[in-house]
């Protein structure tokens, strides 16, 4: 029956994986007791740490996953796993199913129809993808999941993070699916290197940590990747920003403008970028640089390049300020760097001063101010040596415009200011702030009550604007009233 994927019965036996003792998650006494909270504070809603389900659910489901575990253990021990990398779907399909119904009929267990779908389904997944994430990765309302260890997995929807049901096995579950995913590009996670960063095959972006650095079992960030990127229109919709600031934007990135779009962790840097890039003319010549290729440019004559890390011997290494520094000898119209963090800071301002206008990248930042600091900070981590007057004139020559993106407390994003550098006073970069968002306060879910405004300030660029074809209405640099 087991036929052409029978392993050879004179192999060495493959090592039984261990059963992880399923962790019972019972009240502790201390936690019964409610604490005493001071009149002033408010009390702390309870920790949920597990999905809420119904009792018979979570029963059928921990039942499932036994039989899973039994099944998949004994999948592995009969598949021969070299000769099934050449199989079609179908043909492996069939062989999971007859191997499954057999063990199944052996231990005279009896599964309703459904039952037996998703059980082949997920074994299928498990054989074949990466076992428990490949449903989440197929989710197309999942934008992030998170796995802390192999019995928490959390996922991000609609801007708010939500634990899910789907565990793994145990550890050793989980890092066959990790070492699954990055041995596919070439890269190995173990204690020696344990943290790696890779690229998923549907572009997703992966990062991975393992123990000991990672105390309580691997911890996984994948950032899902988005087949329909969010548009500038999209973004409107949402309430991201404010039609009058889309066409401020449409103007600033026309002109050529210098963008650096900061913010903080998935506030939506990378989505603006590439939003922002959908105003750039077809007919220039673009090229993108990136650790991890997620910027999806529309226009048609585009050069992706993608840095690379060290190899295992710490050889090999393309760093992103080595793709920069080649970008300048490939005659591009516009560089759009995915993410600027370290030295190829100098190579990124410099090719802003010097004919590469309308360049734009990201940087982690938390305000308009904060990210000048930021990029002065890293030149002087690059090394340079230069009075600060002399790195701030720079940066002010440099950049044009900072556009802050952030992921408010209950899970929106919005770009909650617009700020245009407008040269030098003294030994001080003079910024002005065109656009903002104004919060106004909280409703009873927490949400976030608020608008965008200008802030009377007129564009320094306005003159440019007009020569340019993009005579912006004096009325959008007017405040709106809440
Ligand atoms: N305005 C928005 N409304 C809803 N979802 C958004 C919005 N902006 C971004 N997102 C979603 O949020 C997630 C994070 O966005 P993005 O990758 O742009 O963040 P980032 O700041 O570049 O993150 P990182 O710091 O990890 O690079 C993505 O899944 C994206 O689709
Ligand atoms: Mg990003």
């Amino acid at each position: 029956m087991f036929s052409r994927y029978k392993k050879d019965p004179n192999a060495k036996p493959v090592a039984k994986a261990k059963i992880a003792d399923a962790p019972v998650e019972t009240v502790s006494a201390e936690a019964a007791q409610e604490p005493q909270t001071s009149v002033l504070r408010r009390p702390m809603p309870k920790a949920r740490a597990q999905a809420v389900s119904s009792d018979k659910e979570r029963k059928r489901k921990e039942r499932l996953s036994e039989i899973k575990l039994d099944l998949h253990r004994e999948l592995l021990d009969n598949l021969n796993l070299s000769a099934l990398e050449n199989a079609s779907e179908n043909d492996l399909r069939n062989e999971i199913n007859a191997i499954s119904t057999e063990v199944l009929q052996d231990r005279a267990i009896v599964l309703n129809r459904e039952e037996r779908n998703a059980l082949f389904r997920e074994l299928y997944n498990e054989v074949t993808g990466l076992g428990p994430l490949e449903t989440l990765l197929q989710d197309d309302t999942v934008n992030d999941i998170l796995v802390n260890g192999p019995q928490q997995i959390f996922v991000e929807r609609s801007g708010k993070l939500e634990i899910t049901d789907i565990t793994f096995k145990d550890e050793k579950h989980l890092l066959r699916i990790i070492d699954k995913i990055v041995s596919a590009v070439g890269r190995r996670v173990d204690e020696s290197n344990p943290y790696v960063d890779a690229r998923l095959a549907d572009g997703s972006r992966f990062n991975a940590m393992v123990p000991p650095i990672a105390v309580d079992g691997s911890l996984v960030s994948i950032r899902k990747f988005k087949k329909d990127k969010l548009g500038i229109d999209d973004l409107v919709n949402f309430g991201a920003f404010s039609e009058e600031m889309a066409a401020y934007l449409q103007a600033a990135v026309a002109t050529r403008l210098n963008v650096i779009v900061s913010g903080g962790t998935g506030s939506g840097k990378t989505t603006t970028l590439n939003a922002l890039s959908s105003f750039i003319d077809n007919a220039e010549r673009i090229l993108t640089i990136e650790d991890t290729a997620e910027l999806q440019l529309q226009q048609t004559h585009v050069g992706r390049m993608e840095s690379r890390p060290p190899n295992v011997e710490g050889k090999g290494e393309v760093s992103p300020r080595d793709c920069l520094k080649n970008a300048l000898r490939m005659r591009p119209d516009r560089i759009i760097v995915g993410e600027t963090r370290g030295e190829e800071v100098i190579d990124m301002l410099q090719a802003m001063n010097t004919g590469h206008d309308g360049s734009m990248t990201t940087i982690h930042a938390n305000s308009a101010r904060d990210g000048v600091s930021r990029l002065e900070n890293m030149i002087a981590m690059a090394g340079i040596e230069m009075p600060i007057k002399a790195v701030r004139s720079q940066i002010s020559s440099a950049v044009n415009l900072i556009v802050q993106a952030s992921r408010l407390q209950d899970g929106s994003r919005r770009m909650t200011s617009i700020t245009e550098i407008t040269g030098m006073e003294g030994d001080v970069i003079s910024m002005q702030e065109v656009f903002r968002f104004q919060r106004t306060g909280l409703t009873p879910e927490n949400k976030i009550l608020g608008h965008f405004t200008a802030t009377g300030v007129r564009s320094h660029f306005s003159e440019r604007f007009r020569m340019w074809g993009y005579d912006l209405p004096a009325h959008i640099y007017e405040p709106t009233l809440g």
